[in-house]
């Protein structure tokens, strides 16, 4: 017989809130640590941790005293929260929730492109003050899409896309022309020149101490007036103040935004009343069932941590996020 695996479960009060973790009950001898002060107690005695809260920051705070810490599961797709340099410098290894938010974010995207496209939070204000307001609205197809990231978030994004002949592009660290998803990658050193060509960015790349402000005032001013542009990677990849500017003064058309760089958006952001910007709360990736898809791979890496194998959704911690 196998000895337990000590894991604490960072984010919960009950152990009850993972799915099928009754599962791993006889092989694991679980502390769940909703806060600071009862990661501080378990940690020192933790083999793995599952951080099922992907905001939550407190394990850097925690950190000197992860002694027998070996594997770390996020709950989440980006790591940024985690990716201090201590751990990134630990032999610590760290997995994500890879794939689970892959379609949910795809089908999130193509809802906010065709809302733009048709109008549609125009209909609802008309509808609300019972208007009849008839207008010619764009063809979807052949419009061109430029994902920025071209991870698996944003291979399915452009597998979605093309299926509704969107001309799809993307932007990632080297370029290709043969790229099974995206057909044509550009390299990130190109990104100014696409965005002068594309009818819309979508922002999905990870945040990383590369790509945190990655879009500004340079990179506005090159999309095109008519361009929309949709972030639903991480608030902090954009300078808010140069996006705000380039709404206000219609140097680009639009923006579908589920990010932000404090989250909840406050009450007070000017981001809420802008007429050419949809608003939602860092939810395109979360749909009915997704904490169990997310259980779902902890356990299976689970099962693997315990039997010496290699795990799924292993993160390259010097880039920030997984290889393949
Ligand atoms: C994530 C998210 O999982 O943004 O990274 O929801």
């Amino acid at each position: 017989m196998t000895e337990e695996i000590t894991l604490v479960i960072h984010g919960v009060e009950s152990s009850e809130e993972i799915p099928g973790i009754a599962q791993i009950k006889g092989h694991a001898h679980i502390h769940c640590a909703p806060d600071l002060e009862t990661l501080q107690c378990y940690l020192p005695s933790a083999e793995a941790l599952l951080g099922w809260n992907f905001r939550a920051t407190e394990l850097r705070q925690a950190w000197p005293l992860a002694d027998r810490l070996r594997w770390i599961q996020w709950g989440g797709a980006g790591v940024d929260a985690v990716l201090f340099p201590e751990l990134v410098a630990s032999d610590v290894l760290l997995t994500n929730a890879r794939g689970v938010f892959d379609r949910a974010m795809a089908e999130y995207t193509l809802a906010l492109i065709l809302a733009f496209g048709k109008e549609l939070p125009e209909t609802c204000a008309a509808q609300r003050e019972h208007r009849w307001s008839y207008r010619w609205t764009e063809l979807a197809a052949g419009r061109s899409v430029l994902v920025v990231g071209v991870g698996s978030i944003g291979r399915e994004i452009a597998r979605v896309l093309k299926r509704m002949d969107f001309v799809v592009s993307g932007v990632g660290r080297s370029a290709r022309d043969f790229d099974p998803d995206f057909g044509q990658v550009h390299a990130v050193g190109d990104l100014d020149r696409c965005l002068g060509e594309t009818d819309y960015v979508v922002l999905v790349t990870p945040l990383t101490p590369q790509t945190r402000g990655f879009f500004g005032a340079p990179q506005f001013s090159a999309m095109k007036s008519s361009a929309r542009f949709i972030n639903l990677g991480r608030g902090e990849l954009v300078d808010e103040t140069a996006l705000l500017e380039a709404l206000k003064d219609n140097s680009i058309a639009g923006a579908g935004l589920d990010v932000f760089c404090t989250e909840p958006l406050p009450a007070e952001s000017p981001f809420w009343d802008l007429d050419n910007v949809i608003v939602s709360p860092h939810m395109s990736g979360d749909f009915q069932g997704h904490k169990e898809a997310m259980a779902e791979i902890f356990l299976e890496n689970f099962e693997r941590f315990r039997n010496g194998r290699e795990l799924l959704n292993l993160i390259d911690k010097s880039l920030g996020f997984a290889r393949t």
